[in-house]
């Protein structure tokens, strides 16, 4: 049996920059209430949200991304032909082949790297900062760009009371690579079929082209039993990985949940115990839930205004339809 060399990748890998990018547009609760019997106090009330960005025609999947992108790599330090490797974590690219990232990884001026795009819902930012960690210590690329980006607006039913006011479009980017120290722990992740019902697209595609339904497809969901399900589950799912990272509460400085509803976040705060000098993201409140986009977003967030430093040690966790779900403990940026 002939010998394989191994890769020689980094030790360990880190997030070494991040950037994101909000459309133009804000969309006040007001707008929502146009299409549905609700209140701005029954939406700000239940969800958290006062506000979320749409794009527009030209604010395309790829577009966002590009902006995002170049301001983490730039936050990185590296260039664009640095990248080894460009993943691109959105379930509202609508054309299905090639992947949306061969040509984000062209348009940003990589040196031909690696690009694939993945569908992993709203924890499709912590699967990809997986894939990044593995293929940086193992060799295959020196600097990894994970970007989480939807076009949500594209996928609302707004005539929906149940999901009209949840959702919003936008772009977050992080540069993974290598460190000479742990800087991204253990993931805790997985996946429960058995409930795929709960988040759904409405009907599939070819539905729509073939006339079955008049509406094009939107995003359903059964709203309370994802509601119970993110925060008995995901509780628990989060206290795995700060275990598996040997870090306590109290060593903790950010805690970035994916954004979904307010009342999850908190929920998840209280039962993981975190104290209040622990800061917890709430973009939420002005962007909405964005799917993948929406921890690197809310974590681009922190640190701009300085509620977040570089080096701080931070929880962040994705869950959302599949049902999927990712959690780990990282250094910020
Ligand atoms: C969607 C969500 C905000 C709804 O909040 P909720 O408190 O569960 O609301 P419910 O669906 O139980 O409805 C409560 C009441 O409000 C009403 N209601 C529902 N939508 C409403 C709206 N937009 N405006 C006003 N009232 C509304 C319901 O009819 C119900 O009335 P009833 O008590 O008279 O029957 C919440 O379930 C949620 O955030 N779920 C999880 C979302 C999530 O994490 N998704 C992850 C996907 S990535």
């Amino acid at each position: 049996m002939a010998k394989i060399k191994a890769g020689k990748g980094a030790p360990y890998a880190r997030i070494l920059g991040v950037g994101g990018y909000r459309p133009t547009r804000v969309v006040p609760n007001e707008v929502i209430l146009e299409k549905i019997d609700s209140s701005d106090e029954w939406i700000r009330s239940r969800s958290g949200i006062q506000t979320r960005h749409w794009a527009n025609d030209e604010e395309t999947v790829a577009a966002m991304s590009i902006e995002a992108s170049g301001k983490a790599i730039a936050d990185a330090g590296i260039s664009a032909e640095q990248v080894g490797a460009v993943i691109v974590s959105t379930v509202t690219h609508f054309k299905q082949t090639p992947a949306v990232a061969t040509e984000i990884a062209d348009k940003l001026g990589t040196d031909k790297a690696a690009a694939f795009d993945i569908s992993a819902g709203c924890a499709g930012f912590g699967y990809g900062l997986t894939l990044a960690k593995g293929m940086i210590v193992e060799g295959s690329a020196e600097y990894v760009l994970v970007i989480g980006v939807e076009r949500l607006s594209d996928l609302t039913d707004l005539e929906d009371r149940a999901t009209a006011f949840l959702f919003g479009d936008g772009a977050g980017a992080v540069v993974v690579g290598p460190s000479q120290e742990p800087a991204i722990g253990p993931t805790v992740w997985g996946s429960e079929g058995d409930k795929s019902e709960t988040i759904k697209q409405t009907v599939p595609w070819t539905d729509y082209r073939e006339g079955v339904v008049e509406r094009f497809p939107a995003i359903t969901q059964e709203g309370q039993a994802v509601f119970r399900w993110a925060v008995f589950e995901m509780a628990k799912v989060a206290q795995q990985a700060l275990d598996a990272a040997g870090i306590t509460s109290d060593e903790l400085d950010v805690f970035i949940p994916h954004q979904a509803n307010e009342r999850i976040i908190d929920s998840l705060a209280k039962t993981l115990k975190l104290p209040e000098s622990v800061t917890v993201a709430r973009d939420i409140r002005t962007t909405g839930n964005t799917s993948a986009a929406s921890i690197p977003l809310a974590m681009e967030r922190l640190l701009a205004t300085g509620e977040a430093k570089s080096g701080d040690t931070a929880l962040v966790i994705g869950f959302g339809a599949g049902l999927v779900y990712a959690a780990t403990v990282v250094t910020l940026p």
